[in-house]
């Protein structure tokens, strides 16, 4: 094998409030959990880390609707995300908090080396102010009618309906969102500003170098961010839930007493602080991963988040390294993914629209969903979900392609030849013809997977184990068996190959399904990784007499009865 890479891997932090839905996860943790597997199986050194993202605004107002403190509702929030994500089988190395001390501590660290270098100064700005509440609203605290379509419910820092970025000034008869008063005044608050200007030229330094490996997608957003101009932007908030701002000695900052760092500030430094988090309970080095003057130049760094968070990660979050002057690691390679859809429309947990993560795994095993949504990975454009999609691809893909293969030659193998892999028989054509299908085949999945090119994996996965049914078709054990026991051996022993390497190579999507088969044909835990069975061929890789025995059935296929039932309960249909 070649020298194993030292691979960091992260996806977006997912909000606190609420669980994810379907299309959250297939477009940041899901494909990352896939790519981590596929790294480990291959014998990298993988460290996969996320956290829940639990700043701002919609944390406080959500705590706030539920009638709880906010750490309260997040410490709920986040045992369900935990367990959410240990539900789907997300590998994570460490599932953090950037509510921790770690992510306040070097959030803390981060903002003063910025202000050592000249790029932070206070200024102060006109800002929403509601009398009633006697507070600011900043963010969505404030709602009102959208200045460019007239949309009466857009959030101070986002229209819902046209998608612009607003400032809370901006919106026309604004309302508070705590309250619903519309005593509102604008008063003058004051912020810290990163002088982004300042950082241009390093900027774009920066994404004419690493930009050479994202996407075009990726190095589109920044350079459009760029020619506009990076001007200073505010990194605080008057609000009270968040990462408090301190001078050098650690005491509050004189006249930020009642402000924190804005939630997009913290919130990427997290990346690194549940790193040092996984460190200290593991006793593992975060060093290697995150400093370049120890070791992290020779680190692969791989950004896993959804198209709306390419900014962030390519200008902003990068100003925040770069600018501390330290030597911190930054992005070499970055998947963006477009928007699962539900049915071409929003998912909506009001409108009882879509499938949220925790809902899903009360229908089917995390397998089903798993496969569905990286063979229909949003990566060209958007993808919807659809039942009848979902339906076809477990019954067809998972049910008919693999769980029939893998089901009749264990069987087969049990009835005839005692359950043992058959040595007897000489390879012939049909074999011969398989053996070709797999070279070419394996090589075109590994080089997809190291693309970053989920859909198209996917599809080879597939390719493979429908290769496999045709190479049966080929070869005809249960007919040879009448005249030419030997020959349906090599038939058996072949299958036999064919599923444990079908089984291995479909670990990183399926993996529960994956561990069934590799223990029903009693391959050992450690023998389970990629390139050994690459290399081992279609004959040989599992010892002949070795005993074997029929899995229990792999995949249920989906009704039509049920399909009917979810798209009632979950909408459907027509968007
Ligand atoms: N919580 C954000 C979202 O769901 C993503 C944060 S990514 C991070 O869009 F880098 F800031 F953490
Ligand atoms: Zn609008």
């Amino acid at each position: 094998m070649t020298q194993p890479r030292r691979i960091l891997i992260t996806s977006a932090l997912p909000y606190i409030n609420g669980v994810k839905h379907l299309g959250n996860l297939a477009g940041s943790m899901l494909p990352a959990d896939v790519y981590a597997r596929v790294m480990r199986l291959k014998g990298h050194d993988v460290t996969y880390i996320c956290a829940t993202d639990e700043h701002g605004t919609p944390a406080e107002l959500a705590a706030q609707a539920a009638g709880q403190s906010v750490q309260q509702y997040c410490d709920e929030q986040y045992e369900i995300q935990r367990r959410a994500g240990e539900g789907f089988n997300l590998s994570y190395d460490w599932f953090g908090r950037t509510s921790r001390p770690a992510n306040h501590a070097l959030t803390q660290h981060f903002a003063q080396m910025l202000e050592q270098k000249g790029l932070i100064e206070e200024r102060t700005s006109k800002q929403v102010y509601s009398v009633d509440d006697g507070r600011f609203l900043p963010d969505r605290y404030v709602e009102g009618t959208c200045p460019h379509c007239g949309y009466e419910k857009a959030r101070g820092d986002q229209c819902d309906s046209c998608g612009r970025l607003l400032d809370p000034t901006d919106l026309k008869n604004p309302y508070s969102a705590v309250s619903g008063s519309r005593n509102i005044e604008v008063r003058d608050t004051v912020h810290l500003y990163l002088k982004q200007t300042g950082m241009q030229d390093t900027i774009r330094a920066w994404v004419n170098e690493k930009g050479a490996n994202w996407p075009q997608l990726a190095v589109s957003i920044a350079n459009k961010w760029l020619d506009e101009g990076l001007i200073a932007r505010s990194i605080t908030r008057d609000l009270s839930w968040g990462v408090k701002v301190t001078d050098t000695d650690g005491n509050p900052r004189p006249g930020f007493e009642n402000k924190v760092f804005y939630v997009w500030f913290d919130a990427p430094i997290g990346y690194i602080s549940a790193t040092q988090e996984w460190a200290e309970a593991t006793g593992k080095d975060w060093e290697v991963l995150w400093k370049r003057d120890k070791g992290a130049d020779e680190t692969e760094y791989v950004q896993f988040m959804g198209k709306d968070n390419v900014a962030f990660h390519t200008v902003s979050f990068p100003v925040t390294l770069l600018g501390s002057g330290e030597p911190w690691k930054t992005v070499d390679k970055l998947k963006a993914f477009n928007w699962v859809t539900w049915y071409g429309g929003k998912f909506s947990t009001s409108q009882k629209r879509g499938v949220f993560m925790d809902q899903a795994l009360d229908l089917l095993p995390a397998d089903y969903w798993r496969w569905y949504l990286i063979a229909n990975a949003p990566e060209g454009s958007d993808a919807a979900f659809t039942w009848e999609g979902f339906q076809a691809a477990v019954n067809s893909d998972l049910a008919n392609v693999l769980g029939n293969f893998v089901n009749r030659i264990t069987k087969y193998c049990a009835s005839k030849f005692d359950g043992k892999v058959p040595e007897a028989g000489t390879p012939g054509e049909a074999e011969a013809w398989m053996e070709r299908e797999l070279a070419e085949r394996l090589k075109a999945l590994s080089a997809h997977y190291e693309a970053m090119e989920f859909r198209k994996a996917a599809a080879e996965t597939r390719a493979i184990w429908a290769a496999g049914n045709e190479y049966l078709t080929k070869a005809e054990p249960w007919v040879k068996y009448k005249s030419d026991v030997d020959g349906a051996a090599v038939g058996v022993r072949a299958g036999l190959n064919l599923a444990a390497i079908f089984a291995i190579i479909a670990q990183p999507i399926i993996p529960e399904a994956a561990k069934k088969v590799l223990d029903a044909l009693g391959i050992p835990e450690g023998n389970r990784t990629w390139p050994d069975w690459q290399d081992k061929g279609l004959l040989d890789a599992l010892p002949h007499g070795h005993a074997i025995t029929p899995p229990e059935v792999l995949f249920q296929k989906i009704e039509d009865a049920q399909v009917a039932e979810w798209t009632e309960r979950f909408g459907g249909g027509k968007a």
